[in-house]
């Protein structure tokens, strides 16, 4: 069978990532593209929270208790792929499954290529796989996600933000990942673009490898779900912020 297509999100802190990956997730979902498996590889979780599911283990909790406990009988390795396999999160149509912390110090080495293993075995099973994180994109190198379809790079909308989507984007080429496309999305944008904004996020774009994938407008209904604390996935598709997320997928990953 072949592997899920990944597609990885990437950007500045508080840019729209999270949001955005659950409207990958929706988009997904609405399209039949599944089964899917969300990895919330943010140390400070909060995927779940926008798809409205409640975490039990993240793989944190699971690395540090490989440190101190393991059945006997047991190997390491066998212990940690059966907790990993038992914290993966089943909803409807996708699974979710969260890194959560590195708690303590000391080296995680052993059981990140443990948990690379199984995320590679696991990735057979599903069509996408749909990385949430922070910033960079170490961690797919870590966890040994080397092919990854889309590239999403999420900017707000200021000259510096997209600088510094460019500078998050060109990384790439020095991790050894290999990434078919890079999409840049300009997030919550206001009623009023300058032009001068515009001219220079098109020009950020010329000088790199990205693809303009547009630009979303502030949202009042995202404000509003995630204030609630509902679920991302239920905001109507028409409704502002989300329609031009959908459009974009549809654009760049469309129906492959
Ligand atoms: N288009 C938008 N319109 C309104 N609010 C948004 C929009 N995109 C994101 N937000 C809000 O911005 C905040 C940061 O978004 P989040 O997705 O958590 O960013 P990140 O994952 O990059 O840190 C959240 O409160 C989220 O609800
Ligand atoms: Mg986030």
């Amino acid at each position: 069978m072949q592997n899920a297509k990944i597609i990885a999100m990437a950007g500045k802190g508080g840019t729209g990532k999270t949001t955005i990956s659950a409207l990958v997730i929706k988009y997904l979902l609405e399209k039949n593209l599944t089964p899917v498996l969300a990895v919330d590889a943010d140390p400070n979780a909060n995927l779940n929270e926008l798809l409205g599911i409640d975490v039990g283990a993240t793989l944190g909790d699971i690395r540090e208790d490989m440190r101190t406990k393991t059945p006997e009988g047991m190997s390491k390795h066998d212990y940690m792929e059966m907790q990993i396999n038992q914290a993966i999160l089943e909803a409807t149509g996708y699974d979710l499954v969260v890194m959560g912390q590195p708690q303590g110090p000391g080296c995680y080495c052993m059981a990140n290529s443990i948990l690379a293993g199984v995320l590679e075995r696991l990735s057979h099973s599903y069509k996408f796989l749909l990385v949430d994180n922070e910033a960079g994109m170490e961690h797919l190198s870590r966890l040994n996600l080397r092919n990854i379809y889309k590239l999403i790079v999420v900017s707000d909308a200021s000259s510096r933000g997209v600088t510094a989507a460019k500078r998050i984007a060109d990384l790439t080429a020095s991790l050894d990942v290999k990434v078919e496309e890079k999409i840049l999305i300009v997030n919550r944008i206001p009623d009023n673009m300058p032009e001068e904004l515009i001219k220079h996020i098109e020009k950020t774009v010329s000088e790199s490898d990205l693809k303009l994938g547009g630009f979303v407008p502030y949202s009042q209904p995202i404000f509003e779900y995630e204030a609630a604390r509902k679920s991302i996935l239920d905001i109507p598709n028409n409704a502002d912020g989300v329609k031009e997320t959908m459009r974009i997928l549809e654009k760049f990953i469309g129906n492959p």
